[in-house]
């Protein structure tokens, strides 16, 4: 009895300093860093489009997290300095993902400000990217024979409209492209604590 009580009490020692370590400390040394005056809340249009990129799995396949220089070459690749942690403030889950199989989407909103080039890319990544493997996501889209007022039609390059239909956007899709436009870190790291670290 003596050993099952000695391996109990080490087990729950282990268990609490690990804790301590991964949970308690980043808790007190970044859990309550003030967002950078540069970084603008979500608006509902981008909330919305943040649930649709949740949902549809875009974080199976994107980061959101840029390295430090010594770790990676994320700044040469152009997805911006190393993120730091004030720069999470208003995501809530974070989206720091883990497979980068297409590019960091941390600042693609500064990177590609068009709103018709996204739309047209989640409709058919190959019209812009030849050979992408990203996937189509046409039920974000309608066909329509004919357009109605305030019909948001997507101007695809010549050749990849199904002959004779317009493509529409849906909601879901503009609140998607709104929060990709969104996602713009570029403006010095605020937070010099964990800034002076990632450097
Ligand atoms: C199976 C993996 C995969 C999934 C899932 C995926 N993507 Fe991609 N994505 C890629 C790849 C690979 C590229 C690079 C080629 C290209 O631009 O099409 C890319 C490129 C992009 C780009 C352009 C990035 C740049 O720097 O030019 C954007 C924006 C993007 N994806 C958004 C999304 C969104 C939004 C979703 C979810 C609706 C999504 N992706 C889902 C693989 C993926």
């Amino acid at each position: 009895m003596q050993n099952e009580t000695r391996l109990l009490a080490g087990g729950m020692v282990m268990l609490s300093i690990a804790t301590s370590l991964l949970v308690v400390l980043p808790y007190m040394t970044v859990g309550q860093v003030p967002a950078p005056t540069a970084l603008k809340p979500y608006t509902a249009a981008e909330l919305r489009g943040r649930q649709v990129y949740i949902a549809n799995g875009c974080v199976s396949c994107h980061s959101q997290q840029p390295r430090a220089r010594s770790l990676a070459p994320d700044a040469a690749r152009g997805w911006g300095r190393a993120s730091v942690a004030a720069d999470y403030a208003y995501d809530t889950p974070h989206l720091l993902g883990t497979m980068r199989t297409g590019p960091d989407l941390f600042n693609i909103g500064a990177r590609q400000s068009s709103e018709a080039w996204h739309l047209g890319h989640l409709y058919q990544p190959r019209a812009y990217v030849p050979g992408s493997v990203m996937p189509s996501y046409p039920f974000l889209f309608q066909l329509k024979d004919q357009l109605r007022p305030g019909d948001h039609e997507v101007p695809l390059p010549p050749g990849q409209a199904p002959a004779g239909k317009h493509v529409v956007a849906s909601g879901e899709a503009l609140d998607l492209v709104a929060y990709l436009k969104s996602l713009d870190h570029t403006y010095p790291a605020a937070d010099t604590v964990s800034a002076a670290a990632a450097r």
